[in-house]
């Protein structure tokens, strides 16, 4: 694959994938919501690009103490090729930069298993379950990575 390149995204990205985010990136968010997440002080979106073309997107939102994960998405026709974990890596040291954040958080799907690997290959530990968090039928995992805890 040719080079990666991590940028932080911006709305003439989001209109860039507009017409892929449901069947590149698994319809993760429609586009109004991204948008809004966009705009919104509180977070923080990158996007991973190979050749120009974006293959990945993923965001923060800082909270008091912790960042949640929002969202970590790579196009269908990337996956396994380390975009996920490279994004991942990239939003961990966005939050290891930040003095007051101890922890990272998100919630993930608990039938999610490539995404839940991804998140223990990193540090992340399962500490708790919401129940029916999906669809008022899946259950989620919450996962934590505290700050101190060493990349793997
Ligand atoms: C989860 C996701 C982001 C991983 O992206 P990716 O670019 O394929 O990830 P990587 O190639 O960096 O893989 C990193 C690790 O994830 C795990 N993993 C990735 N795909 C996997 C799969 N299909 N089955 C099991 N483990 C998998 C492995 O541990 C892998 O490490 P390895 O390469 O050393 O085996 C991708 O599958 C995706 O976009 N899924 C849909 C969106 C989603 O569910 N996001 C998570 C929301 S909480």
């Amino acid at each position: 694959m040719d080079k990666l390149e991590i940028l932080k995204m911006t709305i003439s990205d989001l209109d860039s994938i507009k017409d892929s985010l449901l069947l590149d990136f698994d319809d993760f968010w429609n586009y109004n919501t991204f948008k809004t997440e966009l705009l919104n002080p509180n977070s923080k979106y990158i996007v991973a690009k190979v050749n120009k073309k974006i293959v990945g997107f993923a965001g923060i939102w800082k909270a008091v103490d912790d960042i949640h994960i929002t969202n970590i998405v790579t196009a269908k026709k990337f996956r396994k090729h380390h975009i996920g974990s490279t994004m991942l890596l990239k939003l961990i040291e966005m939050a290891e930069t930040e003095k007051e954040i101890n922890s990272i958080t998100l919630e993930v799907n608990a039938n999610n298993e490539p995404a839940i690997k991804l998140y223990e290959k990193f540090g992340f530990k399962k500490v708790g379950l919401r129940k029916k968090y999906y669809n008022n039928t899946y259950d989620a995992i919450i996962m934590t990575r505290r700050k101190t805890n060493e990349k793997k």
